[in-house]
């Protein structure tokens, strides 16, 4: 298999001599302390040597579940938010025809989205929708409690038993929680539910690999055995090389927190494929809710070039200058289109008759690196030859390898999130939840 690369040589330049060195020492130093479990937040870490360690009865148990699914609906409706939500979402996407939804002779339901906002009109125009399809749910969160998901799920519990009785409707629903605790996995229990298991010691952002995204992964129709395979590998490469020279992922968290020491604050992963739009999104959640804590962290930003040029471009190039980019390169696209000739030429575009769409593109990010360069835009860049199952299970597992030795090098615990509890709080309180009442008073004052 085919590793992904990663080249630096467009952000050294921005750095002091000796920082990388320094930073990649600094690195190294957290990859034993990573793996013998004595960092941070080391009750979860079964992430590390999840693909290794799934079994193939699992990983079979959830094809012929998601087949169950998949065989008996239009739609399936994944139901979370945050890390259990954003992962299935990213591969899905990247792996799906841009338009499956207006596809003819599609073989696998089209997956919809719920508990990942609180949108009334969202919720309103989904059941429009249900209404005239055949559809099941996945409902996934590992606490079992979180507001959003379990609103929706309330909300569509209803309409799925009304449309199909409460016995049938039982059957097409999968949730995905906790072995024992929370409310969703009460529920389950109590109305008959199939269930998965989230592992005690896997948290929310680290869990794609676990049936969290496996099962709407598999559901849409992709192969989880190769996604898992592609992530294998990774595991097995990031365990055993243990030094920034042959570890892409020490390398690539030394020279980010090299860069953060210079002041670029904000890290922008580009990637110039739409269908990676929502691969970004859940980068964004992996390296954001892990890093950003105790007033310290890299922001992490996305953009999907070249549609951001005409928007983010001007700043990029122009505007502050505490950034550095990450761009996620695809070297081959799935299928070929060429720019056809015109015999009038009256676009002027004969110049590129013949050529490929890619090809286009890729100068554009040429020249788009160059620019930003010049510009004083450091550039980091990950490539992958073309997107497909295993090469997003690599790029799943280094990236979330090299957040967690990032963190550590930060000094923070990659893998708790204590901030989103401040949020929560408040709207709990906001809306009389038995237990907040004073709270709520105090905020309704504030907000006077
Ligand atoms: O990464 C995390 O831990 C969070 O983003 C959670 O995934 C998110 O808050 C949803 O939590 P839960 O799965 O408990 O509903």
């Amino acid at each position: 298999m085919e590793f992904l690369k990663l080249d630096i040589s467009k952000a050294i330049s921005f750095l002091p001599t000796g920082s990388l060195k320094s930073f990649e020492k600094k690195v190294e130093k957290q990859h034993p302390i990573l793996l013998s479990g004595n960092g941070k937040g080391n009750d979860f870490l079964g992430w590390v040597r999840l693909p290794s360690g799934s079994t193939p009865e699992l990983v079979q148990q959830i094809r012929e579940d998601a087949d169950r699914m998949a065989n008996s609906s239009q739609l399936l409706i994944v139901i979370g938010i945050g890390g259990s939500y954003l992962g299935a979402r990213a591969i899905i996407e990247a792996l799906n025809h841009p338009f499956n939804q207006l596809l003819p002779n599609r073989k696998k339901p089209i997956i919809l989205y719920a508990g990942e906002n609180l949108g009334e009109d969202y919720h309103v125009g989904l059941m429009d929708i249900l209404d005239n399809y055949d559809y099941s749910i996945a409902v996934i969160s590992k606490s079992g409690t979180t507001t959003e998901p379990a609103v929706a799920f309330r909300i569509l519990k209803a309409h799925i038993e009304k449309k199909y009785g409460r016995r049938q409707a039982a059957r097409r629903i999968i949730a995905i929680t906790d072995a024992s605790r929370g409310a969703l996995k009460v529920l389950a229990n109590e109305e008959g539910y199939s269930t998965y298991v989230i592992p005690d010691d896997v948290g929310g952002r680290y869990s794609v690999l676990t049936p969290v995204g496996l099962i709407p992964i598999a559901a849409a129709g992709f192969d989880i055995e190769k996604l898992m395979h592609g992530a294998r590998e990774m595991e097995e490469f990031c365990i055993e090389n243990s030094s920034a020279k042959n570890n892409p992922a020490i390398l690539y968290s030394a020279i980010r927190n090299a860069l953060y020491n210079q002041g670029k604050v904000v890290e922008l992963l580009v990637n110039y494929q739409p269908n990676l739009y929502y691969f970004t999104e859940w980068w964004k959640q992996l390296y954001g809710e892990s890093e950003g804590k105790e007033n310290k962290g890299i922001f992490p930003a996305g953009a999907g070039f070249t549609t951001d040029l005409h928007s983010l471009g001007q700043f990029i190039q122009d505007g502050s200058r505490m950034l550095f980019e990450t761009t996620l390169s695809v070297e081959n696209p799935k299928n070929e289109l060429r720019v056809p000739s015109d015999d009038k030429d009256l676009d002027g575009l004969n110049f590129l008759a013949g050529k490929r769409i890619s090809e286009i593109n890729r100068m554009a990010e040429l020249g788009t690196l160059l620019a930003h360069i010049d510009g004083g835009v450091p550039n980091i860049n990950i490539s992958i030859s073309s997107v497909n199952e295993e090469n997003l299970g690599q790029l799943i597992y280094f990236f979330e390898f090299a957040c967690s030795l990032s963190g550590y090098t930060l000094g923070v615990n990659p893998f708790d999130q204590p901030g989103v509890e401040a949020y929560k709080k408040n709207m709990f309180a906001l809306l009389n939840k038995p237990g907040f009442e004073k709270e709520g008073e105090a905020l309704r004052k504030k907000l006077e």
